[in-house]
């Protein structure tokens, strides 16, 4: 008698199970619910989050979460007595170095960090680096020839297969929309001299913003910086900005019906991706990511991934004079994210922004993708296999 109702307990959970596992492998994605369900409601035009306009008080500490006692960890110490970087010009080459030392001065186991961690540190006041190629290069980007979207690919020099997928997918010509690539110094260190190569390229292409510094990750929010600065003087005028990277893949068409979908007071404070709320730092020192805890202290403010995010050409030089007054961070996506805080600016989530895309399987499906915006990483033979299904397909889905 009582076994009898065990097999029947154990008959009825197995049932549910394979009705779980039925439905599951049946139906679409959780995401993909999330995100039609998202874009029917039209969520993303949240006001709350975008009619923000950007304003940057004196004292920062309330904006970037550091009121109250004093911190121990240098960053979060640091930004409550911030007042700016040195001054850029004149002597800046020397006082950008002092302000290194004196920054590693105030860390008392610097000697103990990575030392990529320490090369960062030391450097990160020297953001006045020269073109490697001239930027007369590219064409212009004022007056008529101002886009309505500009994207903004990071890359570096060895990266060829990657930006000619760009280029023949993507990033391919498109009424007011233009590309270009963002690099440091094509000669590694240590590595082969590939300037001749990239030379040769920029000049064909006319696509690539190449400056002389180090192309290491831990030197990319030094690019967003040089970058920003290019765009308040050389294409003040774009209307919407994409940050991406060489392995992300975009559906353009998407993207363009989005932003052209957006109220106008969401459009001028846009900053909207793929979201990271209340992210903590990795502590585990042989990852790329590392942070120590003696560097910085507590969660990252909410940021966009910097897979790939959209904000308003106008806030350019917003940002850049943020980027004086936020201490220098190395992590690129969470340093863009403080600067936006700074300016008081929210990042807003967008589902059809998917940043860590599974790896391998159905990902490949071009109806999944014609209902996504970003998706990262892709390799340059998947980019190419998944534009032209898009293309053919576009009718099917
Ligand atoms: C900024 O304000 C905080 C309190 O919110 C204060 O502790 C700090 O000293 C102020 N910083 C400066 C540079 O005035
Ligand atoms: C960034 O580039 C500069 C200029 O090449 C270099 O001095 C600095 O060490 C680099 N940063 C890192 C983290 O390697």
């Amino acid at each position: 008698m009582r076994c009898s109702k065990c097999m029947l307990c154990l008959l009825a959970l197995l049932t549910l199970l394979a009705l779980k596992v039925y439905i599951e492998w049946s139906s679409d994605p959780l995401w993909l619910k999330r995100y039609q369900e998202g874009h029917e409601s039209e969520t993303l035009t949240n006001p709350s989050a975008s009619t923000f306009e950007p304003s940057l008080p004196a004292n920062l500490s309330g904006r970037l979460g550091q009121p109250g006692a004093p911190a121990t960890a240098y960053w979060n110490r640091q930004q409550q007595l911030f007042q700016a970087l040195p001054r850029v010009g004149g002597s800046a080459a020397g006082d950008c170095q002092a302000w290194g030392k004196a920054a590693a001065a105030k860390i008392p186991d610097f000697a103990s960090y990575p030392v990529a961690h320490r090369r960062f540190l030391l450097s990160a006041a020297c953001r006045d680096y020269p073109w490697w190629v001239s930027g007369s290069v590219v064409p212009s980007c004022l007056g008529s020839d101002a886009p309505y979207l500009l994207l903004a690919v990071k890359s570096s020099a060895g990266r060829f297969g990657e930006r000619q997928a760009i280029r023949e997918t993507w990033g391919g010509p498109e009424h007011g929309v233009r590309l270009l690539f963002l690099l440091g110094s094509p000669r590694g260190e240590p590595g082969p001299d590939l300037g001749p190569l990239v030379e040769w390229e920029s000049r064909r292409y006319r696509d690539l913003l190449l400056w002389d510094f180090l192309d290491v990750p831990f030197n990319r929010s030094l690019k967003d910086v040089l970058f920003l600065r290019w765009l308040a003087h050389h294409c003040p005028q774009v209307t919407f900005v994409l940050r991406a990277e060489d392995n992300s893949f975009v559906n353009i068409q998407a993207l363009l019906k989005l932003l052209r979908g957006l109220p106008p007071a969401s459009a001028r404070g846009l900053y909207l991706g793929h979201v990271f709320d209340q992210a903590l730092p990795i502590r585990t020192p042989k990852g790329p990511y590392y942070v120590p805890e003696t560097f910085y202290a507590g969660p990252y403010p909410a940021y966009a991934s910097g897979g790939g995010y959209v904000f308003a050409g106008q806030l350019a030089p917003w940002l850049l004079r943020a980027a004086d007054r936020v201490v220098p961070f190395p992590i690129d996506d969470v340093y863009s994210g403080l600067c936006f805080q700074a300016l008081g600016l929210a990042p807003q989530n967008h589902p059809g922004f998917l940043t860590n895309w599974p790896a391998k399987g159905k990902q490949d499906n071009p109806c999944i993708h014609q209902r996504l915006v970003l998706v990262q990483p892709r390799d340059p033979q998947e980019t190419i296999r998944l534009w032209k299904l898009m293309q053919n397909r576009q009718d099917h889905c």
